[in-house]
C-alpha cells in the first residue's frame, strides 16, 4: 500500500516567531487529533529548518525543505545543498516547484541533478510538475506533464523511484482558488500512473505517492482526496494556518 501523505509548503511566509507557534499549534493539533496513517511533513523555509526540528522530534510530524542545490558543496553564495538539510534532519525536499521553475529558471535536467544529490543523501524529493493554464487550453498538456517526469526522474532505477513522491499541481490552480476538480486531478494523476508503470512496472507504479496541488483547502481536500489516485497533498496557502491544515491532513 502505498502512503497517505499532506505536506504544507510555506513557501516564503512567517517570520521565525510566527513560524514557531504555527508548528506548535500544528504538532499539537496531529498528535492530539489524528490516528489515521498519514505522513505529515512541514516544509517551513529553510532558514527556521535547525530551529523547528526539536518541535517535530518525537512527533508524528517530518521535516522538509522547499528546494535544495544540485551541487554537494562550493562557491555558490546563497545556496543550500543536500548534505547540508541532511545534517539538520530534514527527511523531504521539495523539487521542481513551478515557482522555482518558473522565476528561478530550473530547468527538467537541473532538477534531474538535484533529484540525484537529494536521493544520495538519503532525503526523499517531492518532485512537482505540472502545466500552465496555456498548456491546457491549446496544448497536449498530459504528454507535457509526462515528459516532465521522463526527463528529470527515468534515469533512476526501480529501486531509486521508490523513494520518490510526486506532485501534480498545475500552475492554474496554485495560489488561485481555482482547484482542479477531483476529476481532472484523478484524471492526470492515473496517467502519470501509467507512465510510471510503463517504465517502472506496476509495483513502481502502485506504490508512489502521487500528491494533489494547487488551492486544496479545508473545504475541497476530502473530494480531492477520496480519488483513487490521489495519495494526498502539497498545500501552500492552506498550510499556513493551523485549523485549515489540519482538516486537509484529517481529509487524507
Ligand atoms: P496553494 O495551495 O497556495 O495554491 O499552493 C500550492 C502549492 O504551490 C504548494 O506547493
Amino acid at each position: 500500500m502505498r502512503k497517505k501523505l499532506v505536506a504544507g509548503n510555506w513557501k516564503m511566509n512567517k517570520t521565525a516567531d510566527e513560524g514557531l507557534a504555527l508548528v506548535s499549534e500544528v504538532v499539537n493539533m496531529v498528535n492530539a487529533e489524528v490516528t489515521a496513517p498519514v505522513t505529515v511533513v512541514l516544509c517551513p523555509p529553510a532558514l527556521y529548518l535547525t530551529t523547528i526540528k526539536p518541535y517535530l522530534t518525537g512527533s508524528k510530524l517530518a521535516l522538509g525543505a522547499q528546494n535544495c542545490h544540485e551541487k554537494a558543496a562550493g562557491a555558490y553564495t546563497g545556496e543550500i545543498s543536500a548534505p547540508m538539510l541532511k545534517s539538520v534532519g530534514v527527511e523531504y525536499v521539495i523539487l521542481g516547484h513551478s515557482e522555482r521553475r518558473q522565476y528561478f529558471g530550473e530547468t527538467n535536467a537541473q532538477l534531474a541533478e538535484k533529484v540525484n544529490i537529494a536521493l544520495e543523501n538519503g532525503l526523499t524529493p517531492i518532485f512537482c510538475c505540472g502545466e500552465s493554464q496555456e498548456m491546457r487550453e491549446n496544448g497536449d498538456y498530459v504528454g507535457f506533464v509526462k515528459g516532465q517526469l521522463t526527463d528529470s526522474l527515468f534515469h533512476l532505477s526501480a529501486e531509486q523511484m521508490a523513494n520518490i513522491v510526486i506532485a501534480y499541481e498545475p500552475i492554474w490552480a496554485i495560489g488561485t482558488g481555482l482547484t482542479a476538480s477531483s476529476a481532472q486531478a484523478q484524471d492526470m494523476h492515473y496517467e502519470l500512473r501509467q507512465h510510471l508503470a510503463g517504465k517502472y512496472g506496476d509495483g513502481v507504479a502502485q506504490n508512489t505517492s502521487i500528491l494533489y496541488g494547487g488551492s486544496a483547502n479545508a473545504q475541497n481536500a476530502a473530494e480531492l482526496f477520496s480519488q483513487p489516485d490521489v495519495d494526498g497533498g502539497l498545500i501552500g496557502g492552506a498550510s499556513l494556518k493551523s485549523r485549515d491544515f489540519l482538516t486537509v491532513v484529517k481529509a487524507a
